[in-house]
C-alpha cells in the first residue's frame, strides 16, 4: 500500500458533508402520478396487487390529482377503464369517456398541472391486445398500420379534450408521425408527444393489467413490444420516433433495464422518462407489508437509481408517497 492511502471516507463522514458532494437529488419535480380513471361517481376501488392504488372515478382522480400536484408533482398520465369494449376498441375515441372527461376536469381545477394521457388500444379492446386483430399466416396478430388509424383518432380525442401531452404506448411501428400528423392537422401542433420508444415485453406489467382489465385474453405481447435482451435495439427504436417528431422518448420498464435509461440518455439531448412500473411498485409494497423491507428507504433508493441512471423523469405510483418522504 503506498502511503498516505487514498480516503473517499473523509467525506462521508456527517450528513452535511454527504450531501455536499451529493451528486443526484430526487425532488417532487421529477415524478409523473400514474391513475386509473373509471366511470361513474364517488368510485374508489382498491387494486389488490398494488396497494394504495384505485381505480378512481373521474371526482376522486382529480382530488388525487390535485393532493400531488399540491405537494409538487408536475404531472399525471391517465389509463381509462371504459364502460364497454369492442374488437377496434372504439371506447378510446369517446368524448365522454374517463379519460377525456378527466382530462378536462383537472385542466379545468388545475391549469398548472401537466396532463399527459396513455394512448393505447389494450384497454378499449375486448380482446385486450394494443390494436385492431388480423390474420397473417395462420395467426392472429395486430395489425400495425390498421392500428395507427385507431390511435390517431383515440390522441386527438385527449388532445381535444386539452391534454397537454400524449404518449403512446402501443409499440406500433409509425405511430409516432401518425399522431403528430393527424394532431397537427387538426391544429393541435402544440400538444407533445412522449413515446414509449423503448416498450419490453415485460413480467413487471402484471399488476397494472389487473388494475387497467387490459390482460390479453389470448397470447402475449412479445409480437410488438420488445425482447428483454435487446438495447442496440432500444436505440433504434428511439432514433425512430424522434424522426417521426417525439418530444421525449421513454424507456419502460425502468428498474431492470437502468442500462437502457443510460444509453438512452447518452443517445440523445431530448428529454427522457423512465417508467417505474407496477410490478416494480408491487414488489416494494410486498416485501414492505411483510416486514422484509424498510419501504420509504428502498422505494427513494429505487427512485434515485433511476434518476441516476439518467431520467429526466420517473413515472411511478410511489409519487405521492415519494413527494412527502421529501418533504414536498
Ligand atoms: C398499455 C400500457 C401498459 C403499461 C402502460 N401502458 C401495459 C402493457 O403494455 O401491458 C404498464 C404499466 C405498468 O405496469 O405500470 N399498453
Amino acid at each position: 500500500m503506498s502511503f498516505p492511502i487514498e480516503r473517499p471516507r473523509r467525506l462521508r463522514r456527517t450528513e452535511t458533508l454527504r450531501a455536499m458532494v451529493r451528486e443526484t437529488w430526487l425532488r417532487p419535480s421529477d415524478f409523473v402520478l400514474p391513475l386509473f380513471v373509471a366511470p361513474g361517481k364517488g368510485t374508489k376501488n382498491p387494486v389488490s396487487s398494488m396497494p394504495g392504488v384505485y381505480q378512481l372515478s373521474v371526482d376522486l382522480a382529480v382530488k388525487e390529482a390535485k393532493l400531488a400536484h399540491d405537494l409538487g408533482v408536475p404531472s399525471v398520465i391517465l389509463f381509462g377503464l371504459p364502460e364497454t369494449k369492442d374488437a377496434i376498441g372504439s371506447s378510446g375515441w369517446d368524448a365522454q369517456g374517463p379519460v377525456a372527461l378527466a382530462v378536462r376536469a383537472m385542466k379545468e381545477a388545475m391549469p398548472s398541472l401537466v396532463v399527459m394521457t396513455d394512448v393505447c388500444m389494450c384497454e378499449y379492446t375486448d380482446h385486450g391486445h394494443c390494436g385492431k386483430l388480423t390474420h397473417a399466416r395462420g395467426e392472429v396478430v395486430v395489425d400495425n398500420d390498421a392500428t395507427l388509424e385507431l390511435l390517431a383518432k383515440e390522441a386527438l380525442c385527449h388532445a381535444q379534450a386539452g391534454a397537454d401531452i400524449v404518449a403512446p404506448s402501443d409499440m406500433m411501428d409509425g405511430r409516432v408521425a401518425k399522431i403528430r400528423k393527424t394532431l397537427d392537422e387538426s391544429g393541435f401542433e402544440d400538444v407533445a408527444i412522449l413515446s414509449y420508444a423503448a416498450k419490453y415485453a415485460s413480467g413487471f406489467y402484471g399488476p397494472f393489467r389487473e388494475a387497467a382489465e387490459s390482460t390479453p385474453k389470448s397470447g402475449d405481447r412479445r409480437g410488438y413490444q420488445m425482447d428483454p435482451a435487446n438495447v442496440r435495439e432500444a436505440l433504434r427504436e428511439v432514433k425512430l420516433d424522434l424522426e417521426e417528431g417525439a418530444d421525449m422518448v421513454m424507456v419502460k420498464p425502468a428498474l431492470s433495464y437502468l442500462d437502457v435509461i443510460t444509453r438512452v440518455r447518452m443517445s440523445t439531448d431530448v428529454p427522457v422518462a423512465a417508467y417505474n412500473v407496477s410490478g416494480e411498485y408491487s414488489m416494494i409494497k410486498a416485501a414492505a407489508q411483510n416486514g422484509w423491507l424498510d419501504e420509504t428507504r428502498v422505494m427513494l433508493e429505487v427512485l434515485t437509481s433511476i434518476k441516476r441512471a439518467g431520467a429526466d423523469m420517473i413515472l411511478t405510483y410511489h409519487a405521492i408517497e415519494a413527494a412527502k418522504a421529501l418533504g414536498g
